[in-house]
C-alpha cells in the first residue's frame, strides 16, 4: 500500500496521507485538503466518511463481523454478562474478578435515582412515549451528580460511569410504570442487574415476581448485543455533543434521541408493528415484500437492511436462536415469531433484496424476546437504550481522552441566493 494517494483538482497536485487500521482499513487523510486545494468533500449521510478512528469496535459489514475490543459477538454474547461487558468496552478489557465484583456492588448501591427526576418522571402525562421520559431525565440527573467530571481522571469517570449505569434500569422501568399507570417499585440490592429491572418493572405489591432464569438470561444478552456498534447515529451524535464539552448526562441524552427514530433504534418497535400487522392481515408475507420493493408505496420492511452489513447482521443470527431457545423451553406460542421467520425466508430469496444487500439487522428479532418477557413494544427502544449505554460511555470517554479532540464542526457547499439587496416591505409582492 502506498503512503498516500494523489489528488488533482482546483489546477492542484496533492498528497493525502493514507492510514491503515489494524484490520487493514483504508482511510485518506483529508485534513489539509482545504488548505491546500480550497475544496472539501461532500458525503450525504457520511457513507464513505470516517470521523474518527476508536479502538472500541469493529465491523466489517461484508462478513459479518462484529468484535467488541477484539472478541466476537458470538464468544461475548454466550459466555459474558452485560456488566463484564460494560468494563470491557469502557475500559478496554474484561474485568479480573475482583474488578467485577467492585463494578457489581458499587452499582447495586447507585440504582436509586434523585428524588427530583422520580418527581420528573411522575410529571409526564400518561400517554408519553416512554422515549421522551428517559431522554428527560438522563438530562435532568446533570442537574443532580457532578456535572464536570473530569474525562481523564479514571476515579470519576469510571464511578460516573457506573452510576449511569445503575440509575438507567431504574429510570427506564419508573417511565415503564408512569405511562401504564402503576405506582413505582423500587430498586433492590438483593438481585442483579437484569433481574431487578425486571422486578421494577413487574412486581406488584400483593404478588412476588417470578422470573424465569431463561428470561433473565435473554433480557442479559440482548443488553450485550446492543452494547455498542462503532459509529452509528446515535454514538456519532453523543460523540459529536461531547465533542463540545458538554457533560456527559447532556451528550448521553442526546444519544437517547438520536436513538429514538424509526430508522435507527426506533426500528425494533417499528417492525413488531408490521409484524402484527401482517399478522392481523392474514400473515402474507409475500405481498408485503411486493410493497416493500415498490418505492411508490413509501413502505420498508423494518427490521431489514444496515448500512454496514451487506450480509447477515450477526446479531439477528444470535437473537433469532434465542427466540428458538426460549419460546420452546416456555412453551411461548407468538404468531409473530413465525411470520418474521417466513418474512425473512421469502425477502432474502427476493431479487430486489438480494440487488441491495438487505439482511434482517438486531431490530429484526429483538421483539419477539421482548414480548416473551411481557415488555410492551413502546418500551423496545428504551432496552436498546440500556443496552447502548456501555457504548455510548466508551465512545465519549475515548473522545474526551484523545489528544487529537477536537470539537466536531463540519463544513457545507452552500446551495441558496447569491448576494441581494434588502427590499423595504411595501415594495415586496
Ligand atoms: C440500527 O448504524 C448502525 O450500526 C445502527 C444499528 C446499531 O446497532 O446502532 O445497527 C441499529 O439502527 C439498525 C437499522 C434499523 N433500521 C431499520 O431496520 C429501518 C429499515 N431499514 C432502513 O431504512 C435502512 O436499511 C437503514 C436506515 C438501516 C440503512 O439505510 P441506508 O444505508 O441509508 O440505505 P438506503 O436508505 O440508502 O437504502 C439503500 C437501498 C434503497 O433502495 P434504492 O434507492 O437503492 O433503490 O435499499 C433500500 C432503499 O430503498 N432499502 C430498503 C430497506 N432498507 C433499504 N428497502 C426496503 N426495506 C428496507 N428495510
Amino acid at each position: 500500500m502506498s503512503e498516500a494517494a494523489k489528488l488533482s483538482v482546483n489546477g492542484k497536485e496533492i498528497e493525502l496521507p493514507i492510514l491503515v487500521g489494524t484490520e487493514n482499513e483504508v482511510g485518506l487523510d483529508i485534513s489539509k485538503l482545504r488548505a491546500s486545494t480550497g475544496c472539501i468533500t461532500l458525503d450525504e449521510g457520511y457513507v464513505n466518511t470516517g470521523s474518527t478512528a476508536s479502538a472500541i469496535t469493529f465491523l466489517d459489514g461484508e462478513e459479518g463481523v462484529l468484535r467488541y475490543r477484539g472478541y466476537p459477538i458470538e464468544q461475548l454474547a454466550e459466555h459474558a454478562d452485560f456488566i463484564e461487558i460494560a468494563h470491557l468496552l469502557m475500559h478496554g478489557e474484561l474485568p479480573t474478578q475482583t474488578q467485577l465484583t467492585e463494578m457489581q456492588s458499587t452499582m447495586r448501591f447507585e440504582r436509586t435515582i434523585p428524588p427530583a427526576i422520580v418527581k420528573l418522571i411522575a410529571s409526564f402525562p400518561q400517554q408519553a412515549h416512554p422515549m421522551a421520559i428517559v431522554m428527560a431525565a438522563v438530562a435532568g440527573l446533570s442537574a443532580h451528580h457532578l456535572e464536570r467530571i473530569d474525562p481523564a481522571d479514571p476515579k470519576q469517570v469510571a464511578e460516573a460511569s457506573a452510576r449511569l449505569l445503575a440509575e438507567m434500569p431504574t429510570i427506564a422501568a419508573y417511565a415503564y410504570r408512569r405511562t401504564t399507570g402503576q405506582d413505582f417499585v423500587e430498586p433492590t440490592k438483593d438481585l442483579d442487574y437484569c433481574r431487578n429491572f425486571l422486578h421494577m418493572m413487574f412486581s406488584q405489591p400483593d404478588k412476588p415476581l417470578e422470573i424465569a432464569d431463561e428470561l433473565a438470561e435473554a433480557l442479559d444478552m440482548l443488553l450485550i448485543v446492543h452494547a455498542d456498534h462503532e459509529q452509528n447515529c446515535s454514538t456519532s451524535t453523543v460523540r459529536m455533543v461531547g465533542s463540545s464539552d458538554a457533560n456527559l448526562y447532556a451528550s448521553i441524552s442526546a444519544g437517547v434521541a438520536a436513538l429514538w427514530g424509526p430508522l435507527h433504534g426506533g426500528a425494533n418497535e417499528a417492525c413488531v408493528n408490521m409484524l402484527e400487522m401482517i399478522h392481523a392481515d392474514g400473515g402474507d408475507v409475500a405481498k408485503y415484500v411486493e410493497m416493500a420493493r415498490k418505492k411508490e408505496n413509501n413502505f420498508r420492511l423494518m427490521g431489514f437492511g444496515h448500512r454496514v452489513y451487506k450480509s447477515y447482521d450477526p446479531r439477528a443470527k444470535i437473537v433469532e436462536a434465542a427466540c428458538k431457545k426460549v419460546l420452546a423451553k416456555l412453551k411461548i406460542e407468538d404468531p409473530i415469531f413465525p411470520i418474521a421467520q417466513e418474512l425473512e425466508r421469502v425477502a432474502v430469496t427476493d431479487q430486489y433484496f438480494i440487488d441491495r444487500n438487505l439482511y434482517p439487522n438486531v431490530d429484526f428479532y429483538s421483539g419477539v424476546l421482548y414480548r416473551a418477557m411481557g415488555i410492551p413494544s413502546n418500551m423496545f427502544t428504551v432496552l436498546f437504550a440500556m443496552g447502548r449505554l456501555p457504548g455510548w460511555l466508551a465512545h465519549w470517554i475515548e473522545m474526551r481522552t484523545s489528544p487529537e479532540k477536537r470539537i466536531c464542526r463540519p463544513r457545507q457547499i452552500y446551495t441558496g441566493e447569491t448576494e441581494r439587496n434588502f427590499v423595504p416591505i411595501e415594495k415586496r409582492s
